[in-house]
């Protein structure tokens, strides 16, 4: 991660088991690919309970955390990615769409294809601060690559 709208931003996203299960690995991907970032990691794999505490630690007390955990964990992998790029935290943010599906915009990720803030398909870090927390969770530094895309030579 570097400075604030810099190209070497970086955001975690993580497309959820339900977004697994129905098959939008591949169009949701493609947003982000077509947008103009770059992955610099990814990998699938079913959260261990601590991770998945771990990574919402934030709503411990909140009512609906115990089912958003054992959702998470459930069996259905999900799917870890860091992507990069210029404001990407906040234009992943606006890809993924508000938390709630029902007030999600319809371009957006949960807007197209969610109608249910349990069952919201996907996650992207909300701010520069868990963005470092969140990557720094779910990968090692060697599983971050190191490379340009080709359409970066406009960057
Ligand atoms: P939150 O971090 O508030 O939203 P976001 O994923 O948009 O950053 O909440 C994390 C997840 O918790 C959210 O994606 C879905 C779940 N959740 C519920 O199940 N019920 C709720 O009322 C809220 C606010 C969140």
């Amino acid at each position: 991660a570097g400075e604030k709208g810099k190209a070497s931003e970086r955001s975690f996203v993580m497309i959820k088991p339900d977004g697994v299960s129905r098959q939008l690995v591949g169009k949701i991907i493609t947003r982000f690919e077509e947008r103009g970032y770059k992955l610099v990691a990814v990998k699938s794999l079913t959260p261990s309970p601590a991770l998945a505490k771990e990574h919402y630690i934030d709503l411990a007390s909140r009512p609906f955390y115990k089912g958003l955990v054992d959702y998470i964990t459930s069996g259905t992998p999900v799917v870890a990615m860091v992507w990069e790029g210029k404001d990407v935290i906040r234009q992943g943010r606006r890809i993924v769409g508000a938390t709630n599906p029902q007030e999600s915009d319809p371009g957006s990720v949960r807007g197209q294809y969610a109608v249910s803030v349990g069952r919201n398909l996907i996650h992207a870090s909300d701010s520069f601060d868990s963005a470092s927390k969140e990557i720094e969770l779910w990968f090692a530094e060697s599983e971050l690559a190191e490379y340009k895309p080709t359409t970066w030579d406009w960057v």
